[in-house]
């Protein structure tokens, strides 16, 4: 753990709930998308530019990553440039790759441009195993052979050579990671069962833009013929659909003609009919959202999905607005098995979720109350400050470095529409 981090874990996010929100909040790039961008750089033999780059601490240590592997990075507010032509091969220490679960994208792009890595296992939020195997299996099939000791990876291919690859399950990580692997392997990829988020839609585009020769992103079946050289590029990273939805959900909450601004209503379209079913009414333009407060919300079940149904990274935040809709509702999680972890801490709050499995049992509505409480992940730290606001007491949520890692400018995003939320550090 660095001093950085360090200091977040020393940090409480106090919020005195029970305020109305009005005027607009700013959707930031992508997280999910910059963080695949920045590694995709190195690809690069001369200059890339990633513009609408998010302030979250995941892009700080990526570019730590970039350049420790001799790449020179340039900040010029959301732009980021980035000087690949001096890029060399070195090992990825555990400090670095274990802060986040992006760094495992340096797999992919460091063994399309040198045939060799060495990094150590990524972390990333905690909720339950997350395996890499789909990803090691295609590098595999691409040629590599794969060492492990200590939670140490050396990959290394003699030639990378285009292949077949299915993935069992169309996971956001190995499609990205196999599209960076098979840019510059000899001949044709294909990968079939890949995810369709619009992160990879992006990524693909940064790619071509370089010179990579890459077409199907965005469908079930992607297909690469390896080049022999990248060049510079310049990309825009995606409006982010999870912090939009996220402040979504904080207008049907507590807006009052609360807009949402720079989203792309298309990525968001399971979140959009969602509300439609719960009757919650919004005004949706080209680039925004106006949503004011829900007093007759429906309950209803929820299940997620991969992209295009309702993401994983909702299924959390989405509860609390359950919990102010009449009847009984349940969210099905099916990505990943033990994404609860909000669930004590808002039943702490004096909500009364019931857990069956991988299903939760929402009742409502129920009225929260402030108290003490921990982000146990990302999702579930933004779950705890959308329940925070809801609330006519004072909320003090610990383990804030998670609410960070994906929600930049939080304190200010939040008060600029009137919501009374600090910061302080714990003595
Ligand atoms: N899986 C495997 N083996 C693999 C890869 C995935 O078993 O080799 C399983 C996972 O264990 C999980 C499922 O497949 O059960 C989906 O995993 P996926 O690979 O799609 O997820 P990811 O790439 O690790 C990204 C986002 C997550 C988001 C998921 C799903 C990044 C850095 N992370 O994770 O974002 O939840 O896709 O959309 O892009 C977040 O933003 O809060 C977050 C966790």
């Amino acid at each position: 753990m660095d001093i950085r981090e360090s200091e977040q874990l020393m940090d409480k996010m106090i919020i005195q709930g029970g305020k109305k929100l009005s005027g607009t909040i700013t959707i930031n790039g992508a997280k999910n998308s910059a963080v695949a961008l920045l590694p995709a750089a190195i690809l690069s033999d001369d200059i890339t530019t990633i513009k609408n780059v998010p302030n979250i601490t995941d892009i700080d240590v990526l570019s730590e990553i970039i350049e420790l592997l001799n790449g020179k990075i340039k900040h010029e507010k959301d732009t980021i440039i980035i000087d690949s032509s001096n890029i060399k091969n070195a090992t990825i220490p555990k400090s670095l790759s274990n802060k986040l679960r992006a760094s495992y994208y340096f797999m992919g792009a460091l063994l399309t441009k040198y045939h060799h890595v060495e990094i150590y296992f990524p972390g990333g939020c905690n909720f339950g195993a997350r395996q890499i195997d789909f990803h090691l299996k295609g590098f595999e099939l691409l040629g590599a052979s794969i060492e492990v000791v200590d939670e140490k990876f050396t990959i290394h291919a003699e030639h990378l050579i285009g292949a077949e690859i299915n993935l069992p399950f169309p996971s956001v990580g190995a499609t990205i990671n196999l599209m960076l692997a098979a840019t510059k392997a000899e001949g044709t990829t294909i990968i079939n069962n890949a995810a369709e988020e619009p992160e990879i839609i992006n990524v693909a585009d940064f790619l071509k833009e370089m010179g990579a020769d890459i077409t199907g992103a965005g469908t079930k079946t992607i297909k690469i013929c390896g080049v022999k050289e990248l060049k510079s590029a310049t990309i825009e990273v995606i409006p982010d659909r999870i912090e939009a939805g996220t402040y979504i959900i904080a207008g049907a909450l507590m807006g009052d003609n609360l807009k949402i601004s720079n989203i792309n209503p298309n990525h968001l379209e399971a979140l959009l009919d969602t509300l439609k079913k719960m009757n919650i009414d919004y005004t949706l333009n080209d680039k925004d959202i106006i949503i004011s407060q829900a007093t007759n919300a429906k309950a209803i079940d929820i299940k997620t999905e991969v992209y295009p149904g309702f993401p994983t990274d909702l299924a959390q935040p989405i509860c609390v607005l359950l919990l102010k809709a009449h009847g009984i509702s349940h969210v099905e999680e099916t990505i990943y098995q033990k994404r609860l972890g909000h669930v004590e801490y808002l039943n702490k709050m004096e909500a009364n979720i019931k857990i069956n499995e991988s299903t939760e049992e929402i009742k409502g509505p129920v009225t929260l109350h402030g108290t003490n409480v921990q982000a146990s992940d990302l999702r579930a730290g933004a779950t705890l400050f959308l329940a925070a606001l809801t609330t006519n007491e004072e909320t003090s949520i610990t383990n804030i470095e998670y609410i960070l890692r994906g929600y930049e400018k939080i304190v200010k995003k939040l008060s600029d529409v009137g919501a009374n939320i600090r910061i302080e550090t714990i003595e």
